[in-house]
């Protein structure tokens, strides 16, 4: 049943050493590189619309780990067609599914539908987000998938931990999307994580350059979920206008929209935010504010670029998207400036 997708029989390099002509040594060996046989400690978090076979794929070529992500795809039939495109695509390296479990993204019976495919697909990892995954650890575990759960507080990295995932990925205020009710910044959140974790741990949450990746590991953490830093990406499908809005931007230029429907996120400030935020405090519920934030809308302003007219998840860390160039080169430069950060760090110890 289980086929063997992604890479089954991936070995970190890190562990054999392996140095292919013009490829420098990996620069960290964490377990995080370990459980998803990877070169570099990065996952490329799920990206609603975004996350397609290409991108996922050159994430998996470039040594980092993405996810092909449920909540885009309409029917069962749609996803098993993109795995089946990004397993073609990836050369035998690691990729995985995510899976947010938010009540308005994905509901009931298609959970449950999205996760026998998994199983069905040999699919070898997944990212987990909205809420707990307990009731599909059991199946997942004896179809030998690792699961990494996605959560923006500490307690709720604890409480998956308990049910036992395989890692957790804890985000932080800054971060694009989703982080949560309580708001607490990833310099405090990491270092809070891992001191009462045990499980592998990434954080994310305004990760946006090599420095950010060795500052988390300093913190305890075993690596770093990015999504925001990504989305200038060449692979990434969305419209060049919308990328050059990125570019433009800098870290003042989000918002927080939905916190009235105990829903936070984090967006590009324009003006479907300034009208979204006019409504929430005018006491307007999800009916009138669906106009301005459904994902619908989010794909049309993918699609024409114009990034004005929808709630579009980008956090701070857009400061940081300088140009549009594949995910391989904005990899490559996370890799160098992670080094750059080491040996500053070496020179300033005594
Ligand atoms: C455009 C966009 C779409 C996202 N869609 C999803 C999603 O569908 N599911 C999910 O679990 N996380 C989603 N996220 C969150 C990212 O996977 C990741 O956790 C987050 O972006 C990390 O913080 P950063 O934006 O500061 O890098 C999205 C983020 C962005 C920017």
């Amino acid at each position: 049943m289980s086929k063997a997708i992604g890479g089954r029989d991936a070995r970190a390099p890190n562990s054999t050493g392996a140095r292919s002509a013009g490829v420098p040594p990996a620069l960290f060996q964490t377990r995080i590189t370990e459980l998803f046989g990877i070169r570099l400690p990065v996952l490329a978090g799920g990206l609603q619309w975004l996350a397609t076979p290409d991108y996922v794929a050159a994430a998996a070529r470039a040594g980092i780990c993405g996810f092909i992500t449920a909540a885009s795809h309409e029917d069962i039939a749609d996803l098993r067609a993109a795995i089946r495109r990004c397993r073609e695509l990836s050369e035998g390296k690691p990729f995985g599914v995510n899976v947010s479990m938010l009540p308005k993204l994905v509901q009931g019976e298609r959970t449950q539908g999205i996760f026998d495919l998994i199983v069905e697909e040999g699919v070898r990892f997944v990212e987990t987000s909205g809420r707990n995954p307990a009731p599909y650890l059991p199946a997942l575990k004896a179809a030998g998938i690792k699961v990494v759960h996605k959560v923006p507080a500490v307690k709720y990295a604890i409480k998956a931990q308990a049910e036992g995932v395989d890692a957790v990925a804890v985000v932080g205020a800054e971060c694009g999307g989703h982080p949560g009710m309580d708001m607490v910044g990833t310099m405090v959140q990491a270092n809070v994580a891992a001191a009462k974790l045990s499980i592998p741990l990434l954080v994310g949450g305004g990760i946006g350059t090599g420095a950010h990746l060795v500052a988390a590991l300093a913190l305890g953490a075993d690596g770093v979920v990015v999504g925001t830093r990504f989305l200038v990406a060449e692979e990434i499908w969305a419209h060049a206008d919308y990328k050059r809005r990125l570019i433009e931007a800098d870290e003042t230029e989000t918002t927080l929209i939905l916190s009235s429907l105990r829903n936070t996120a984090r967006v590009l400030r324009n003006e479907a935010t300034a009208t979204v935020q006019a409504l929430e405090s005018s006491g307007a519920g999800i009916e009138a504010l669906m106009p301005h934030i459904s994902g619908k809308v989010g794909r049309e302003a993918y699609r024409t670029g114009d990034w004005s007219k929808a709630a579009l998840s980008v956090g701070q860390s857009v400061a940081f998207a300088d140009r549009i160039e594949p995910l391989a080169a904005i990899i490559a430069r996370f890799e160098d400036e992670a080094r750059a950060a080491l040996a500053r760090l070496k020179g300033l110890a005594r």
